[in-house]
């Protein structure tokens, strides 16, 4: 039997593994038996992924006496719908598949949000494996469970926990990943060093070239390190009631910023790059932390060409999106902010006057 390395997830009896490392696919589906003994897989794939690694997927579940049928979308937001939730839905049930049979996910955050929600929904849940292929996903979005739709009045508005039995992370897949997609998950890497690890901020700053070219060595420690963290916040708080709320740092000012402009200006890792900027301005205003730990993130995502700044003609439209933020009590916006690089806070009672001040800070 092939050895993997990995992470697990902590959640009592719902435990699972994240698998991570260079060309582990073959090993992972070699696996796939201790998961499910359902002979029959379905895929859910965007199709510039497929295109790339669907033949080799295919090829290793013919190997391992797999039988299996897929769902390939189009790459993009308006594909993580509660339509295209339904058609999928439509097919499995056509087929009648057992709650058993193992639903994968290869892909992105999109790919693997929108089939959490199907498997989630199926029989009431159906086995549900993660094979995230962007460093968003790997770092992020294939850990926790959290599945969800867009709707018209909202991102990600139609939603609930639902936990895979195992994610599938093989960095070799990130190879082809367009350099603007690698950048736009570097934000969330420097999120959690912001919120959790103040000696990962320092290897990031000391390793920001290395990262930026994607360096084998450094690529499988920068992904065991966020995924170790984001393990950690949600084996203590699955349901994000209250602990998990840190890993929305720079997501209050970033949501609000992509819905401002209309969810097509920004990749989400970029807007939670200015998002941090913002958090941490804000910080600065109320005292809490100095403008040394401000210029060194910005630094760092400067020179990881992310963005830190946004246009001065957003600046009403981001002030009432920020009223309108899931995270919000009334219309009061729930802001995660440093008190030093490693720790972060939850604070709810900021006046209008002070986040106002922020975004001027922040616009060009
Ligand atoms: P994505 O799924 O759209 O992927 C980005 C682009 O890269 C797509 O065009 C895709 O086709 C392409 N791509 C993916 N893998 C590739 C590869 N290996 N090679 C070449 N091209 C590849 O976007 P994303 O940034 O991965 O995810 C964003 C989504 O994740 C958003 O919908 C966001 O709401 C969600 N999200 C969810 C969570 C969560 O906890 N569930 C957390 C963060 C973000
Ligand atoms: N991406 C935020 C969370 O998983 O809670």
């Amino acid at each position: 039997m092939c050895k993997l390395q990995y992470v697990e997830v902590p959640l009592k009896e719902r435990n699972y593994r994240i698998y991570y490392g260079y060309d582990i696919l073959a090993c992972c589906v070699q696996k796939l038996k201790e998961l499910t003994k359902d002979k029959e897989v379905f895929i859910v794939s965007d199709s510039n992924v497929y295109a790339q690694y669907g033949s080799l997927l295919e090829k290793l579940l013919r190997d391992h006496g797999y039988t299996w049928d897929s769902h390939i979308i189009r790459p993009g937001e308006k594909s993580k719908s509660w339509q295209e939730a339904e058609i999928i839905l439509n097919k499995i049930l056509e087929k009648n598949l057992s709650r058993n049979s193992a639903l994968l996910a290869l892909g992105g955050g999109i790919t693997g949000d929108l089939a959490g929600f199907v498997a989630a929904l199926y029989k009431r849940g159906m086995t549900f494996i993660q094979v995230p292929t962007t460093l968003l996903a790997q770092v992020d979005s294939s850990v926790g469970g959290k599945v969800a739709v867009n709707h018209p009045l909202g991102k990600n508005m139609l939603g609930t926990f639902y936990q895979p039995a195992a994610v599938w992370a093989d960095l070799s897949t990130l190879q082809t990943l367009p350099q603007a997609e690698w950048v736009a998950g570097l934000a969330e890497v420097l999120k959690y060093a912001v919120i959790k690890d103040e000696a990962f901020f320092y290897f990031l700053e000391e390793q920001a070239d290395k990262i930026w070219s994607r360096d084998a060595e450094v690529v499988p420690h920068i992904i065991r390190r966020c995924c170790q963290i984001k393990a950690q916040v949600v084996g203590e708080d699955e349901r994000d009631e209250g602990l998990r709320n840190i890993l929305n740092f720079g997501h209050t000012i970033g949501h609000a910023l992509e819905k401002a402009t209309g969810f097509t200006e920004y990749r989400h890792g970029e807007a939670v790059a200015v998002g941090m900027v913002g958090a941490l301005y804000l910080a600065e205003l109320l005292g809490m932390v100095n403008r040394e730990s401000t210029d060194r993130v910005k630094r760092l995502l400067e020179q990881w060409q992310l963005p830190t700044t946004f246009s001065s003609s957003l600046i009403e439209d981001v002030l009432t999106s920020l009223q309108y933020d899931k995270k919000s009590l009334g219309k009061q916006p729930v802001f995660i902010l440093p008190e030093k690089l490693g720790k972060v806070v939850i604070k709810r009672d900021i006046s209008r006057e002070i986040i106002k001040q922020c975004l001027i800070k922040l616009v060009k």
